[in-house]
C-alpha cells in the first residue's frame, strides 16, 4: 500500500530569511497521467539557492513560485507509468517535479540518466546543474590558465567545489573561501586547493590578500557581498569574473539597502552583463562536453565530491534555510524516497 502523496508548497513570501510557516506540508490524491505523460516518484530532491529568488514576487530571469503552488526543484525520480514511448515504466529520470513525492509530468520534459556514470544522486549534484554550472561557468567565461590564480567562494559547496578542482586541472592555482575551519580543510586537505580562507575570520581581507600573492586573474562569483568587497582590490588587469550567484544577498529585503556593490552585481548576473554573468542553460549545447570530461575526471578521482543529505520530504525547509546560512556542508540533497519500493 503506498502512503499517501506529500508535497510542500509555498505558504507565504518571505521578508528577509524564510521562516518554517513559509512552507506548509499537505497530502494530496495520487495523481493519474494522461496522454504523453508520466507518473513520476521522486527519489532524490535537489534543494538549490535559487529556490530563494522564487520564493520572492519580483522580476527575475525565472517566474516565482505561487502563493499554495509546489515548491520548485529538480529531482530524480522513477518512473512509476508512462503514456509515452519516451520513458518506461521503471526507468529513473531526471525530472523538475519540486517539493512532492509523486508527480505527473510530461514526458518531453524528462531526460534518462545514464546510471552508468554515477550514483544516481549525481545527475542532481556533480554531474549535473551545479557541476554543469562550474565546469561552462569557469572554462567558457572564467577561461584559467596554467600558473593564474583562481578564486571561488562557497567552496567546499556543489558549485564552487567543482570550480577549484576543474581550475587545477587546468594548471590554475585554485584558493578557496569558506565559513569555518572544518569546510577551510576539506577544502585544503581533501580537494587540494593551494589555499582557502574563513570569510567569517576578522582579518579575512589582509588574509585572502596574502593567500594572492600575484593578485586575482579568475573570480569566480557565487556569493557577493562583502566577499566580493574584499576581492574586487586583487582583482589583475583583464581578471575574468563569471557571475554566477550572490547567495550573500538573497534575504536582503528592499528596506535593508544593500550596499551598491551588491545591486550592481545582482545586475551584472541578471541581466548578463559583461563582466560576464550566467545561467548555466545559457550553455546548454555544452552538456555532452561537460558530461564526457566531468564523468571521466570523477571516475579518476580528479574531482571529488561531497553531499549532505537530510532524509524524508518533511526535511526540506529546514534543510533550505540551513544552506542559505551555510549550514550544508556539500551538495545539498533530500532523499525523498528509497531507489526501489
Ligand atoms: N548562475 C547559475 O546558473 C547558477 C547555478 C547554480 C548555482 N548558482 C549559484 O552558485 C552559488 C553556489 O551554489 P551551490 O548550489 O553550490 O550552493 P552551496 O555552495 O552548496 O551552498 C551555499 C553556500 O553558500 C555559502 N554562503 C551562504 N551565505 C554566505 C555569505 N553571506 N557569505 C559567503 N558565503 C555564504 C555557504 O557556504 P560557507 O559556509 O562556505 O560560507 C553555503 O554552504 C549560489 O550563489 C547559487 O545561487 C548559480
Amino acid at each position: 500500500m503506498t502512503a499517501s502523496p506529500q508535497r510542500i508548497v509555498l505558504a507565504a513570501r518571505p521578508h528577509g530569511e524564510p521562516k518554517p510557516s513559509d512552507f506548509r506540508l499537505e497530502d494530496y490524491a495520487m495523481p493519474t497521467p494522461g496522454e504523453g505523460q508520466v507518473l513520476l516518484r521522486t527519489i532524490w530532491l535537489s534543494l538549490d539557492p535559487y529556490m530563494r529568488g522564487r520564493m520572492n514576487d519580483a522580476a527575475s530571469y525565472s517566474e516565482p513560485v505561487a502563493i499554495d503552488a509546489v515548491m520548485e526543484g529538480g529531482t530524480v525520480c522513477e518512473v512509476m507509468a508512462s503514456n509515452t514511448d519516451a520513458v518506461a515504466k521503471g526507468d529513473i529520470v531526471l525530472a523538475h517535479s519540486g517539493w512532492q513525492t509523486y508527480s505527473v509530468v510530461d514526458g518531453k520534459m524528462l531526460r534518462k540518466i545514464d546510471t552508468s556514470l554515477g550514483p544516481i544522486s549525481t545527475a542532481i549534484g556533480i554531474l549535473g546543474m551545479p557541476g554543469m554550472t562550474a565546469y561552462t561557468g569557469l572554462l567558457d567565461i572564467g577561461q584559467p590558465k596554467a600558473g593564474e590564480t583562481v578564486v571561488v567562494a562557497a567552496a567546499s559547496g556543489a558549485v564552487g567545489s567543482a570550480v577549484g578542482q576543474i581550475a587545477m586541472i587546468k594548471g590554475a592555482r585554485a584558493v578557496g573561501i569558506a565559513g569555518g575551519k572544518d569546510k577551510c580543510d576539506y577544502v585544503k586537505n581533501e580537494l587540494g586547493f593551494a589555499e582557502c580562507i574563513d570569510h567569517r575570520d576578522p582579518d579575512f581581507a589582509a588574509k585572502l590578500k596574502a593567500a594572492c600573492p600575484d593578485g586575482i586573474d579568475v573570480y569566480f562569483e557565487n556569493v557577493g557581498g562583502e566577499v566580493f568587497e574584499a576581492v574586487f582590490p586583487l582583482l589583475n588587469f583583464f581578471a575574468r569574473i563569471p557571475v554566477c550567484g550572490l547567495i550573500a544577498s538573497y534575504s536582503d529585503t528592499a528596506d535593508a539597502t544593500p550596499k551598491w556593490a551588491g545591486k550592481m552585481m545582482r545586475t551584472i548576473l541578471t541581466k548578463r552583463l559583461a563582466i560576464r554573468g550566467f545561467i548555466v542553460r545559457d550553455f546548454a549545447n555544452r552538456r555532452g562536453d561537460f558530461l564526457r570530461d566531468m564523468s571521466q575526471w570523477v571516475k579518476e578521482g580528479k574531482v571529488k565530491y561531497k553531499e549532505f543529505v537530510t532524509e524524508g520530504l518533511d526535511s526540506a525547509p529546514e534543510a533550505f534555510m540551513g544552506l542559505l546560512k551555510g549550514k550544508n556542508f556539500g551538495k545539498q540533497l533530500v532523499r525523498v524516497g528509497p531507489d526501489k519500493v
